[in-house]
């Protein structure tokens, strides 16, 4: 119910800094944004990431080092991702097995520093690990196979778990992947360890320099477009959530993030459940390269477009600008 002009004047409740911060509909904080960090090989390296300004890769001591920090801003989760020695990639993919795989090391690394004060997701798919890019297992044709994929991750799943992986993410997109993995989890005793699906993962342009990050640009040949969606798709976002979640799912991803708010609300509206946003490497470049060609303040950016997201339903958000969004949200005067 709306009064009109002049009893009721929107804009009274806008006037001070204090009278937005009581009104205020959407909260976000520390607690709301999952780090992803991309590790490497060595001792004491970070490799800065063109593509991705601002963002490294870390050697293991590193990234218990942003562990620690992540402990220390109140950031809940770590999404890792490695960058793969060339020479450890294969057609199969086989590295992802890999007991002491650099994923594995960084998984083990951490709990032994931080035990259970920070969460670890991880994420499952083949592509940081294939010799040519794709997610999955090809065919002659270079088609990804789907069961013969998932059974490979399957493998995968139970390797970072053993390793002491908190969150399984598998950002794939084969069919009957979450059933599969959540199977294996429980036939292995990991029955606390959570799935977090990508479950509506799009095709999408906005993934570029991630690709550069994990070391798979050079070599991917033609695109995901067999198993990623169609970004004119929104239906089949809900078909995919629902099927995700029947086979075991505790939480349901949406990504790219900004150019899919309305996919976050969809979901959210229509299963109420835990629905968790990615704002993809396309997206941190996008605002990084505003920044920097001085078309826009970067702080406000991040925090404009973070609230976007719990505003659209989001219960959290992975984000490279984590740690600066962190900082920025323990420490802001109201505005
Ligand atoms: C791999 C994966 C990708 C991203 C997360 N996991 C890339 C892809 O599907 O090609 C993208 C993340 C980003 O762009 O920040 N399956």
């Amino acid at each position: 119910m709306t009064g009109t002009y002049p009893h009721t004047r929107l804009r009274r409740t806008r006037a001070t800094a204090w009278s937005r911060a009581l009104h205020r509909e959407t909260a976000l904080t520390a607690a709301d944004l999952i780090w992803p960090l991309f590790i490497t090989e060595g001792e004491g390296v970070e490799q800065p990431i063109a593509a991705l300004p601002g963002v490294s890769r870390w050697s293991v001591d590193g990234i218990v080092a942003r562990a620690r920090e992540a402990v220390e801003l109140g950031i809940p989760v770590l999404a890792l991702f490695p960058h793969t020695q060339p020479e450890r990639r294969s057609e199969d993919g086989a590295e992802a097995l890999n007991p002491d795989n650099l994923m594995c090391r960084a998984i083990r690394a951490v709990r032994e520093d931080l035990g259970d004060r920070i969460g670890l997701l991880t994420d499952v798919a083949l592509d940081p690990y294939t010799s040519h890019g794709q997610d999955g297992l090809i065919d002659e044709a270079g088609y990804v196979l789907n069961d013969e994929t998932v059974e490979a991750l399957v493998g995968q799943a139970l390797n970072q778990a053993n390793a002491g992986a908190d969150i399984i993410a598998p950002s794939d997109m084969m069919d009957g992947r979450i059933g599969a993995i959540r199977d294996a989890l429980e036939d292995a005793g990991h029955v606390n360890v959570q799935i977090m699906s990508y479950a509506a993962k799009y095709a999408s342009a906005f993934y570029g320099p991630f690709r550069d990050a994990v070391g798979s640009r050079g070599l991917l040949k033609g695109d995901k477009k067999t198993y990623q969606m169609d970004p004119a798709n929104t239906e089949e976002a809900l078909r995919e959530v629902e099927m995700d979640l029947a086979e075991g799912a505790d939480t349901v991803m949406v990504k790219p993030g900004l150019p899919y708010l309305d996919i976050i609300r969809r979901v959210k509206d229509t299963f109420e459940v835990p629905v968790f946003a990615y704002q993809v490497s396309g997206e941190y470049a996008m605002i990084e390269h505003a920044v920097t060609a001085g078309a826009a303040d970067r702080d406000a950016m991040v925090i404009e477009t973070l609230t976007a997201f719990k505003r659209a339903g989001a219960s959290g958000v992975l984000t490279y600008h984590a740690a600066h969004a962190a900082r920025l949200l323990n420490h802001r005067p109201a505005s």
